[in-house]
């Protein structure tokens, strides 16, 4: 059961629209109330408070809650004006066009339900239209349909996630990546198991090993800036943009594609299991952020890389004290079977490498730690290069994707010693569990260390917005986070 809004404008003011749309007029005054007018005109009165105190995040907010409320009601064609509203340059992110991106990124994102299993229509609670009032200048205008298409692709990106762990397969998942990019100038290359041998991934198929549905590594490229001129052969015989081009020296996202993850023999107790069909949440942003950088035609170079594998039980599945030869020869402790987002994301930032990249950020539901850490309302940053985790705070706020930094220091790096092996996948050294978020990129900084000297390594983990939260105003389950702030991050970088 899938229903489609239909996001529409008008030069019109609110007054002037047709009859049959329920409109919306937002006021300071906070005592609001559902007024009808006549018998054939609803408005529905909406106290903001002052409008001046309304944050960049309020405003999403209030947006995202005047199509949720509407919804509930059962209303199905909505008008409102927003942007004319004297909404005050409070921040320097509220600009005019901010302004009406958000407007029609947000009514796109509220919207939303996964009703995909729903079989009965009016279970199924959905606005037919949404009107937006009021004149637009030419900017305002192109920004209010990326924010459009931005916000489609994160709805995409929720449908994805939200799929049911036994209807989410790593052959699926690589069929969804070719579905989103469809029509678009972005290439999707599937390796099946056979390739990711010859390419010796040796952390991505030991998680793949305790499932029957075989692992697969999915890789989207883009090349909106037009391939770097010269290819040259690397040692491992792969091709790797020269040096030097920097505008055509691509960003690569790598996103974690568990499309279930059990905890494999170290099972997830109780109901720690519960949501782990999202677990692919950071592939599916990674597949919506490409799709999209080509539906926008940027004139960027944009890579994706999703590691797709499940994370099962049986007697093929790897056990606690296994060690692993990854793709870069280094070898692995598995110390703990549910640490397995960092292994099959340690392959990909390796495999990341032909590309030169000037910029690599991984996105990954990789530990329950970010959520002690920060709640459920911001993903966790970790670098490196404080800067650049700064830089990625600022670029969430404005795109609504919050991201927190927190310390990536050697400390954490050294605390991953292997055992046996090279490296360990759980924390060997130094006392307790504490930091688990600083630990997992620890793990991964260790195959993330061998890109050219200018290239920056990011690690978003986003486990804190893998679902909505109760505030959000968004329907409950995938969040369709941090799709915007990686196109942001393309867009930008
Ligand atoms: N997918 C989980 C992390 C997770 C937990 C995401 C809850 C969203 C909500 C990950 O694979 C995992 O199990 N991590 C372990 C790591 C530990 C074994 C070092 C965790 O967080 O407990
Ligand atoms: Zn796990
Ligand atoms: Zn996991």
């Amino acid at each position: 059961m899938k229903v489609k809004t239909k996001l529409t404008r008008t030069k019109k003011s609110l007054d002037d629209a047709p009859k049959k749309y329920v409109r919306v007029r937002v006021s300071e005054d906070k005592t609001s109330q559902v007024l009808l007018r006549d018998s054939s005109i609803t408005e529905i009165a909406c106290g903001v408070g002052k409008f001046k105190d309304i944050t960049p995040h309020d405003f999403r907010l209030l947006v995202r809650k005047i199509v949720r409320t509407a919804m509930t009601q059962k209303y199905t064609h909505v008008a409102l004006d927003l942007h004319t509203a004297s909404f005050p340059k409070r921040d320097k992110i509220y600009t005019d066009e901010w302004v009406t991106a958000s407007i029609a990124e947000n009514i796109i994102l509220a919207c939303y339900e996964f009703s995909d299993y729903k079989s009965k229509k009016e279970d199924v609670h959905a606005l037919t239209e949404v009107l937006v009032c009021g004149g637009m200048t030419k900017t305002q205008e192109s920004a209010f349909q990326n924010g459009e298409i931005k916000a489609h692709y994160t709805n995409t990106c929720r449908d994805i996630a939200n799929t049911a762990g036994g209807d989410m397969t790593p052959a699926l998942l690589a069929k969804k990546a070719q579905e989103t990019a469809k029509g678009t100038a972005a290439k999707v290359t599937v390796l099946n198991k056979k390739q990711i041998e010859s390419l010796k991934m040796g952390m991505l198929l030991g998680v793949a090993r305790g499932s029957r549905m075989g692992p697969r590594f999915i890789v989207m490229e883009y090349w909106g800036a037009g391939k770097p001129s010269k290819a040259v052969k690397s040692n491992k015989n792969t091709t790797k943009t020269k040096a030097g081009d920097k505008a055509k020296q691509p960003v690569v996202f790598v996103g974690k594609g568990i499309t279930f993850d059990t905890g494999g023999l170290n099972i997830k107790p109780g109901d720690g299991m519960l949501d782990m069909h999202l677990d692919m949440s950071g592939g599916a942003s990674v597949i919506a952020a490409v799709a999209c950088a080509a539906k926008l035609k940027l004139k960027k170079n944009v890579i994706g890389l999703i590691p797709a594998a499940e994370n099962a039980v049986s007697d093929e599945s790897m056990r606690p004290g296994d060690i692993l030869t990854s793709m870069s020869g280094k070898t692995v402790d598995v110390l703990n079977t549910d640490a397995e987002g960092r292994l099959v994301l340690g392959d990909a930032l390796t495999y990341a490498e032909r590309y030169n990249p000037k910029l690599v950020v991984d996105v990954a539901t990789l530990t329950g730690a970010a959520l002690v850490a920060l709640g459920d309302d911001a993903s966790a940053v970790l670098s490196p290069d404080e800067k650049l985790s700064w830089q990625i705070a600022e670029w969430g706020k404005e795109s609504g994707d919050y991201t927190w930094p927190l310390p990536l220091w050697q400390v954490h790096k050294r605390y991953m010693k292997g055992r046996f092996g090279d490296v360990a996948n759980l924390r060997t050294e130094g006392s307790g569990r504490y930091a688990g978020t600083c630990t997992g990129a620890g793990f991964l900084w260790y195959f993330a260390d061998n890109y050219g000297k200018n290239c920056g390594w990011a690690h978003i983990d986003m486990a804190p917005r893998m679902t909505a939260n109760a505030l959000d105003n968004l329907a409950k389950g995938a969040t369709g986070e941090p799709v915007r702030l990686l196109l942001k991050i393309a867009e930008t970088y």
